[in-house]
């Protein structure tokens, strides 16, 4: 991959001009798992949608040789290090993990002098399961290839940005980065193997978080104990599916959101057997269906973090009461927000 990225910059620095930007600002969203969560992991696809809410960037040239990060949303203030210490700490302190990470793999491709000050800031929790590690990612790495006069095409940061959570994290299909980079609503297939927008309409979505923040990792690894108990049975699962995700794809595009929520409530039944939902999630979902909802489901890994319901504009206030009539807390989002750009 290093080969690759070299002789890409090469080739772009002979071609562009170079603009020596001292400071460079990027953004990227927030994502929601509409169809096909942990399926996804096992090379089945899923969809997508990026939402209104957003993780900033700032990268500067410092004339210190340090690297500085200000992440006062996640406790980080004053953080600083060594320009040739960053990446080899085995132990990088939680809140500055996917930076710091990025921030090396960064380097490694395209080396330089500079001090380098990261600060970033969200519109969102990080407790919500809205992707903010992966929005973080994407936007350092936009932000500071920018600053460098990098030029990397959404593929290129796509890649980088795997590579970083994947080091940090370990497990994960990347769709929430896939989604922080294209934005829209994209179907999606492990790796980026497959990465389509596709062209639906904005969703009439709520969004209710249950107050519990669940361990994306462990959930992964919950399913993957139960696909070692019984790998036929939970291929059964993953398989139907595979089948509702792809089905959705068309409804979505259709804009026919009646078979889209049945379809959703399929997917639910379907995440009930893989053991990912919680009670918490249940009562915000039969809420919602009650209130009238065409459909709904939980929304990423499961164990907590947000259900989503897909309601007509008519029953939609009715759908947000009930839900937090029963103790969620409703998110005002819009879907298909724009992707990671330089601001
Ligand atoms: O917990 P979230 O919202 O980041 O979603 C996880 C979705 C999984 O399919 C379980 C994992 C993945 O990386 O695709």
């Amino acid at each position: 991959m290093r080969e690759y990225f070299k002789q890409k910059h090469q080739e772009e620095l002979s071609d562009r001009e170079t603009v020596g930007a001292s400071l460079v600002s990027a953004s990227a969203p927030g994502k929601l798992m509409l169809f096909g969560e942990h399926a996804v992991v096992y090379g089945y696809p899923c969809i997508a949608t990026a939402v209104d809410q957003r993780i900033r960037a700032v990268a500067q040239n410092i004339p210190q040789p340090r690297l500085e990060i200000e992440a006062p949303d996640v406790g980080v203030t004053n953080y600083e290090k060594g320009l040739s210490e960053i990446g080899l700490d085995t132990n990088i302190f939680k809140g500055v993990r996917f930076v710091e990470t990025a921030i090396k793999n960064f380097r490694e491709l395209y080396p330089g002098d500079s001090g380098l000050l990261i600060q970033t800031s969200s519109e969102f929790s990080s407790e919500f399961g809205f992707g903010s590690s992966s929005a973080v990612t994407v936007a350092v790495l936009k932000a500071i290839s920018g600053l460098n006069n990098v030029f990397l095409t959404n593929e290129d940061l796509f890649r980088l940005s795997y590579q970083t959570v994947g080091e940090v994290q370990g497990v994960g299909s990347g769709f929430d980065l896939a989604a922080a980079i294209w934005g829209g609503t994209i179907n999606f297939i492990a790796g980026g193997k497959e990465i389509t927008p596709l062209a639906v309409g904005e969703l009439s979505l709520v969004v209710g978080y249950t107050g519990i923040k669940a361990d994306t990792p462990s959930l992964i690894r919950q399913v993957a104990e139960l696909y070692r108990r019984d790998q036929k049975w939970t291929e059964g699962i993953f398989g139907s599916i595979a089948s509702i995700t792809k089905e959705a794809r068309t409804s979505l595009t259709k804009g026919d959101w009646e078979r889209t929520g049945e379809l959703m409530n399929l997917n639910q039944e379907l995440l009930v057997a893989l053991g990912v939902n919680t009670k918490e999630l249940s009562r915000l979902i039969s809420a919602a269906r009650d209130a009238g909802a065409w459909g709904a489901k939980l929304s990423g890994a499961g164990g907590g973090d947000c259900m989503i319901a897909l309601a007509d504009s008519e029953y939609k206030k009715n759908v947000e009461e009930a839900i937090e009539k029963v103790g969620g807390k409703v998110l005002r989002v819009t879907s298909n927000a724009e992707g990671a750009r330089i601001e």
